[in-house]
């Protein structure tokens, strides 16, 4: 895609126990020493604004419906573009979110089964631009691996939230979906083995060509 933005927009995916949470904070650094004039912004979904904190703890624990689920995310969404991602990306600043819209489709329409033209209809709402262009991740960079190895990775320290509990084939079912979208839009995505070590998926961070 073209850049919409000064700034350059960064999203990181994976099923949850792929590791993501392990490098975010990494590449952030990584980014920061790469463009050092450039302010970095490292924001997460469900979440980024107060409202979106306040969204988070009730569809994280909550049990609902799946499309008010699918709303709220989406609200919540909206917010965060307003508030954080559509003023920084304006004033040239790299925003790097853990989770967008992908972890929707994967997660309320691969894992739960809501329709995908009603995710698109969401997203084109939401991500919608008044030129007619759709906000969207200059670069999405997602963890892939099978869900018994991610099963396995989960922290056993806290305790599991609302999608953490969900079974291998709600995860198999979800990971489909992140690959369907990154087949999609090849040109947005890249792909991370994280069935690998540590060290060597960070080699792989390393070597993207982030081009600003
Ligand atoms: P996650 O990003 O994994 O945070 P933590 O590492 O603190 O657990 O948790 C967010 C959860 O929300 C994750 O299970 C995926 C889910 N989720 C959706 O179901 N839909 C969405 O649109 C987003 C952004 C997240």
């Amino acid at each position: 895609m073209t850049s919409l933005y000064p700034g350059h927009f960064i999203s990181f995916e994976g099923i949850d126990g792929a590791g993501k949470s392990t490098h975010v904070d990494a590449f952030c650094k990584l980014m920061q020493d790469r463009f050092p004039g450039k302010e970095i912004i490292l924001t997460r979904e469900p979440g980024g604004t107060a409202l979106g904190e306040q969204l988070r703890s009730l569809l994280l624990d909550a049990p609902m419906n799946l499309e008010t689920e699918a709303l709220l995310m989406f609200a919540a969404r909206r917010e965060h573009i307003a508030q954080v991602i559509e003023p920084a990306l304006t004033a040239g600043k790299i925003v790097i979110s853990d989770r967008f819209t992908d972890a929707s489709f994967a997660y309320q329409g691969g894992g739960r089964g809501l329709s995908i033209q009603k995710l698109n209809e969401l997203e084109q709402w939401v991500q919608g631009r008044a030129d007619g262009k759709l906000l969207q991740p200059n670069l999405t960079i997602l963890f892939d691996l099978p869900g018994e190895v991610a099963e396995g990775r989960r922290s056993k320290v806290r305790a599991p939230d609302k999608f953490e509990k969900m079974d291998l084939n709600f995860f198999d079912k979800v990971r489909q979906e992140y690959l369907r979208r990154a087949k999609e839009d090849p040109k947005r995505f890249y792909l991370v083995d994280a069935t690998k070590t540590p060290e060597s998926i960070w080699g792989d961070l390393q070597a993207i060509e982030i081009k600003i």
